[in-house]
């Protein structure tokens, strides 16, 4: 069984106060920092990019840096973020024409390679791909924003990925990104999900208090 992890998003914390929230996460016991990347295009909002993770990396080199690009053509861009410190890179099939050249490209810059599908994106059109993925990630909002509702109908795509990588024999994580909060984690779980994103619900809060409550949730259900 893979091990469940949790990923808060930085595209929630306070950047007056970047450092403190993300060691605030790291010490409460964060697997993963979840890092959006958005390009004005792919999707309508801009968040940050190679500059700011560089930073990022320096703050945190304990922590396992979860890169998603939400942009247009990623291949274009690679080397860029393999050589700003992202430990997992994953690229939208919907971005590219070529998400099979995409992800050689990040398994060769010797990282881990994630292919996301929007909430639109049927998994079929992932398939010929999943023996390339270390991890699929699962939209459960449109991409661009923190702070939307979760989409319960994508919790279908997960089941059908736990299936597939069974059947398949492969090995990649599941991962959900977006509307996660305390309310809907157990749902989230029981459909299959590996690794948790959540980023309002944790920087929104009492960053310790919500990590434990996640946590609380996350170790429940792996015990059953
Ligand atoms: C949305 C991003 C998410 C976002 C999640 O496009 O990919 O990672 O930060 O934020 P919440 O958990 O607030 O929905
Ligand atoms: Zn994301």
């Amino acid at each position: 069984m893979i091990e469940k992890k949790l990923a808060p998003s930085m595209l929630s914390a306070d950047f007056g106060y970047l450092e403190r929230d993300l060691r605030a996460v790291a010490e409460a016991g964060a697997d993963y920092l979840h890092v959006d990347v958005m390009d004005g295009n792919f999707v309508p909002n801009i968040s940050f990019g190679p500059p700011v993770i560089r930073v990022v990396r320096k703050i945190i080199p304990e922590l396992t840096m979860d890169v998603h690009l939400m942009v247009e053509e990623p291949g274009r861009y690679i080397q860029d973020y393999a050589a700003c410190g992202a430990d997992i890179l994953t690229v939208h099939a919907e971005a590219t024409k070529h998400i099979h050249s995409t992800l050689q490209q990040i398994a060769a810059a010797g990282i881990r390679a994630g292919v996301a599908i929007n909430p639109g994106t049927p998994v079929s059109d992932i398939l010929p791909v999943l023996s390339m993925a270390d991890q699929v990630l699962v939209m459960s909002v449109n991409p661009g924003y923190g702070g939307q509702s979760l989409i319960p109908e994508t919790l279908e795509k997960v089941t059908e990925l736990v299936q597939i990588r069974k059947r398949m024999g492969l090995s990649f994580a599941i991962e959900i990104d977006g509307g996660v909060k305390l309310s809907n984690l157990d749902k989230v779980l029981k459909a299959g999900t590996d690794v948790i994103v959540a980023g309002s619900a944790i920087f929104g809060g009492d960053i310790p208090k919500e990590m434990r409550a996640f946590r609380e949730i996350m170790e429940a259900g792996s015990m059953v």
